[in-house]
């Protein structure tokens, strides 16, 4: 056992105790912890690679838009904001990877009440909070880093970029595209764009079909989509709280701009709505979180709906009959094996995971992915 596996299985059991202590203290705890902690995380370089029974890499395997993804799930965005990481995941067995979200300007990301990048989890619950505020170095510093990355085959790379909030449109936009320019440059396979971070000002957490989001949407496929020189799929992430009522007009207009999927999604912002999901021994730290800072949900409690809005996505784009490969990716409550078949059963071919691979992590620390899919061999052959 490595001592960040040895960490994160004593985090796993002590973090139980953080909702019994006054909850400013606990999210003070629990955010500079989990800095820390992710910070050695992604330095553990010396796991040996797992190997992955036979039967369950052509069982899971996939191959979309020509990249093979050994495995349908990889860690969501923001796991990894300056591009660290690749080699542990990849080790691990992950399907893929993705760094960021960057912008053009490196963002400090938030501090509030002396608590920088706060983030809580409710163990109990399966779910966390975080209002970090993309925090990130830069679209060109993290490009440099994966372009410098050994590549490990079966585990595509990506990278996540967003418009800088607050900054003015124009510049905003050039910025926008400049960065995903200089990630094509530097060989990455795929690109999501986020539009769906509660953290900052600007996102949507709805999110509202607006002027705004249209733009952006069609300046990025005006000067990047169209000005392709290699395959580079670029996908658009969108929040859990997206209205069903809005998924039939957000993934046609993806298709028609020439866009090659869609991720749902990211966190919410439905405090009110998914606190009925929260362990009662949790809800003193949610409401104390919630009503101080803010910030996303993640985890368990977005599970139901993200299976339900890429459902629906899914549908959309077969009506649509798209010209190009088309895909929808789940995220959001993923967590066991289960979750990845149901998202399979109705033709999800990736998913991705942040809260569930952290409570994951801490039970089976590096072999996270094999424990979870060589069940699946285990459970195959028992059946035989
Ligand atoms: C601490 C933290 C930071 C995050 N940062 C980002 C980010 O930079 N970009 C992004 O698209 N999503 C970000 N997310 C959202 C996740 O990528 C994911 O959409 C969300 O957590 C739902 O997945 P989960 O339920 O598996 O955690 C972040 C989530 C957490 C918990």
């Amino acid at each position: 056992m490595t001592s960040i596996e040895l960490l994160a299985r004593l985090d796993h059991t002590l973090r139980k105790s953080i909702p019994a202590l006054p909850a400013a203290l606990g999210v003070q705890i629990f955010s500079r912890g989990r800095t820390a902690f992710a910070q050695r995380f992604a330095n553990d370089t010396s796991i040996d690679a797992r190997v992955f029974d036979r039967d369950v890499l052509s069982t899971y395997g996939t191959t979309l838009w020509d990249l093979t993804f050994r495995l349908p799930l990889m860690n969501a965005a923001g796991m990894f904001k300056s591009g660290e990481g690749y080699t542990v995941v990849a080790n691990q067995g992950a399907g893929g990877y993705v760094a960021g979200t960057t912008t053009a300007t490196p963002r400090a990301g938030n501090t509030k009440h002396g608590v920088q990048w706060p983030a809580v989890s409710y163990p109990r619950s399966h779910a966390a909070s975080n209002w970090m505020g993309l925090p990130n170095k830069g679209h060109a510093a993290v490009a440099r880093i994966l372009a410098a990355l050994p590549r490990v085959a079966g585990c595509p790379l990506g990278a996540s970029v967003s418009a800088d909030p607050g900054m003015e449109e124009t510049l905003a936009l050039q910025g926008l595209v400049d960065g995903m320019r200089a990630y094509a440059k530097a060989g990455v396979d795929y690109l999501e764009v986020n539009e769906s971070c509660p953290n900052v000002p600007g996102h949507h957490d709805g999110p509202q079909i607006d002027d705004g989001l249209i733009r952006r949407l069609e300046f990025i496929a005006q000067h990047v989509l169209s000005t392709r020189t290699r395959r580079l799929p670029v996908v658009v992430k969108f929040s859990n709280d997206t209205a069903m009522e809005q998924i039939d007009d957000l993934v046609s207009i993806v298709i028609q701009l020439g866009y090659d999927g869609i991720i749902l999604g990211n966190t919410s912002t439905q405090y009110a709505a998914r606190r009925a999901m929260i362990d009662h021994a949790e809800t003193r730290l949610y409401d104390h979180f919630t009503q101080t800072f803010g910030g996303g949900l993640s985890g368990r409690v977005l599970k139901s709906d993200s299976l339900a809005l890429c459902i629906r996505a899914k549908q959309a784009a077969e009506r649509c009959a798209p010209r190009q490969e088309f895909h929808v990716i789940r995220c959001g409550g993923v967590e066991t094996l289960a979750d990845v078949d149901a998202s399979r059963a109705n033709g999800i071919a990736l998913n991705q995971w942040y809260t569930g691979y952290f409570d994951a992590f801490g039970m089976h620390g590096h072999d996270v992915y094999l424990r979870l899919f060589n069940s699946a061999a285990t459970l195959s052959m028992s059946a035989r």
